[in-house]
């Protein structure tokens, strides 16, 4: 029997990369004939700057994808140059990645101020999209909130210089399956690593989970858009 995948996330995390004229090309490209369909969620995490001219352009183009952010403020409004809080956000984008691996290594983040950022991402109905490498870096906020999304992220797999990592799908599958015991099984739980055109199948087929964020491969829309082709075609 074959087995049916059933994947409704595709969401695009560009890191530090892209301007904002970069940006608006990039969705000049992906929005011509995309394809229309209820069955994928297609999210894009872009930098801050970008975030409202890409809200007002898929505004105007009644485009069918959502905005996320990569980050947020552990910190209600007030005196912290530089941060950007959930207060920002609320209206802007529908998600925020939290406690990417990137940023518990170059940022010092750890689960306290990881915690702070869920709730406040909570509390201004932002939907948080919590990044693990492992059930540790899962705190409690997460645990007791089954409406956190959460993706399994191992930093080893993540793609480094645009060089894709190897991945495993099967590691991925029994990994999240041990997560389900531990930590709910009705919450969506995504993969993050190395995702592009020649393993998006697989790790969708066996990885056992709901999506995938995609790094490097998101940053070309022409590839973006094949590999939301290749989950419609597949599904
Ligand atoms: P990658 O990044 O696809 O470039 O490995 C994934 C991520 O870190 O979100």
């Amino acid at each position: 029997m074959t087995k049916s995948i059933i994947a409704s996330y595709l969401i695009a995390n560009w890191k530090s990369n892209l301007t904002v004229s970069d940006g608006l090309e990039w969705f000049d490209t992906f929005l011509t004939d995309l394809p229309v369909t209820s069955r994928v969620k297609t999210v894009v995490c872009a930098p801050y700057p970008l975030l409202y001219p890409l809200k007002k352009i898929i505004e105007r183009r009644e485009a069918d994808v959502a905005l996320g952010a990569q980050d947020l403020s552990a910190y209600e409004p007030g005196s912290y140059t530089g941060e950007v809080t959930a207060e920002m956000l609320e209206g802007l984008v529908e998600y925020v990645l939290v406690g990417h691996s990137e940023r518990r290594e170059y940022f010092d983040e750890d689960n306290t101020s990881v915690s702070k950022k869920v709730a406040r991402a909570r509390a201004h109905g932002l939907k948080p999209i919590l990044c693990a490498s492992n059930p540790a870096e899962v705190p409690e906020i997460v645990r007791d909130d089954e409406q956190v999304l959460v993706m399994y992220e191992p930093s080893s797999s993540i793609s480094k210089e645009g060089k894709y990592q190897e991945v495993s799908e099967r590691e991925i599958g029994e990994t999240v399956r041990d997560w389900q015991d531990t930590l709910g099984n009705s919450r969506v739980y995504l993969y993050g690593g190395s995702v592009n055109l020649d393993n998006i199948e697989a790790v969708l087929r066996d990885g056992n989970v709901a999506g995938v964020v995609v790094g490097h491969a998101s940053l070309d829309p022409v590839t973006f858009k094949t590999l939301l082709e290749q989950m419609l075609a597949f599904q």
